[in-house]
């Protein structure tokens, strides 16, 4: 009914929306004054922690996407070996593991049959698995050794959105926690990013409040048959979970890829008015993959593409080459997905409005698929 979607029109409006109060949700109580990081809930001793020698992270869909950043955030800060693998394809290659191994399956639903299967797996092999989920008592998080839950509220909506930024937060919760218990050389670095992180609530909602170009902009693409999504580091799955949303909401052709491949293949899918959006890393700190970005988005400009560029403020270096420009607040390096990933949200769902499709309900997809 339209009181449950308050004043939405659809339901994935109101998540959209209700990210900041999600985020900010899912870190109460997790950070104390002084920025010191209590998971006592998690319930894994640190003596625990400190034997891991290597995390592994299992997920479908857009909860891959997550894993796939944590994967990045957790190897800078912890320095132990992590891999993100999709559920489907994670137990039939027979895995190595034992109880030095960290697994996390993230799940919004809890109830993802391939998500399951990979979890009973890893504790057959003796491997320790937290669940990151954002349902209270559903299936994965009983068959998990710990939880770490999201607190997004119920998503109604098919294609995930709130879930997925909480996702990222008790990823990056997981990370700095792990930094913390083993006393990582990054302690100054762990210190600045969890206070920067305990804010970024406000950053997502200047993000919601700087949108009305991204949704005119998606308008006019709504004839297009093929839109291409770019980045690197941590921008790579966020491109990817840019083209996902493009698939189920819009039922486009879109596709994700690491801008370094660009040479490797896909620059020659490059003609002229092809959309493509571009993640850039912020200039500051690994500056190296900024400049490269920018070379890259002249290079597919040269070839006709029509660039849509999401970049930092104060990113001056790629105002020449971006037919459209989104800018987002700055972040520490490996927070940036939590915002650069709400503009393609909203991209996404107002390129399906536009062509007429089923926002909340997209053909052939269901919520949660709880068969393998
Ligand atoms: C389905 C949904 C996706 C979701 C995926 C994983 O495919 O349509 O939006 O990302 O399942 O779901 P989970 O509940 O495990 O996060």
């Amino acid at each position: 009914s339209a009181a449950e979607k308050g004043g939405y029109d659809y339901f994935m409006l109101k998540e959209i929306a209700e990210q900041p109060k999600a985020v900010a949700d899912t870190l109460l109580g997790r950070i104390d004054a002084s920025g010191v990081l209590s998971l006592d809930e998690v319930r894994i001793p640190p003596e625990v922690l400190r034997e891991v020698d290597k995390v592994v992270i299992v997920a479908c869909g857009t909860a891959y996407h997550a894993g796939l950043i944590a994967k990045y955030a957790i190897e800078h800060w912890t320095r132990i070996p992590c891999e993100t693998e999709l559920a489907s394809e994670f137990r039939y290659r027979d895995p190595i593991m034992d109880r030095r191994t960290l697994v996390i399956a993230v799940s919004q639903s809890g109830e993802t049959m391939d998500t399951l299967m990979a979890l009973r797996h890893a504790r057959e092999q003796g491997a320790k698995v937290l669940a990151i989920c954002n349902t209270n008592g559903s299936t994965i998080p009983r068959e998990s050794d710990a939880v770490l839950y999201t607190h997004a509220g119920p998503e109604v909506a098919v294609a995930s959105t709130k879930a997925f930024l909480t996702q990222l937060v008790a990823c990056y919760l997981v990370a700095l926690y792990l930094g913390q218990v083993r006393g990582t050389k990054w302690g100054d670095e762990i210190r600045a990013v969890v206070k920067e992180l305990a804010a970024i609530g406000t950053q997502v909602e200047q993000v919601l409040s700087t949108m009305e170009p991204v949704r005119e902009l998606a308008r006019g693409l709504a004839d297009q048959n093929t839109v291409l999504f770019l980045g690197r580091h941590v921008g790579y799955p966020v491109a990817l979970e840019g083209a996902l949303k493009l698939k189920e909401l819009a039922y486009m052709h879109a596709e994700g890829f690491a801008a370094g491949e660009l040479k490797h293949g896909p620059i020659a899918l490059i003609e002229d008015g092809l959309p493509v959006v571009v993640v850039v890393p912020s200039p500051r700190g690994r500056s190296v993959l900024h400049d490269k970005i920018v070379s890259n988005i002249q290079e597919i400009r040269a070839r006709g593409a029509r660039t849509i560029v999401i970049a930092e403020e104060g990113d001056e270096a790629v105002v020449p080459y971006a037919d459209h420009l989104v800018r987002i607040p700055r972040t520490p390096v490996l927070l940036q997905p939590l915002v650069s990933t709400v503009p393609l949200q909203v991209f996404a769902c107002e390129l399906a409005t536009a062509r007429g499709n089923e926002v909340d309900q997209p053909r052939n997809l269901a919520k949660s698929v709880t068969v393998e």
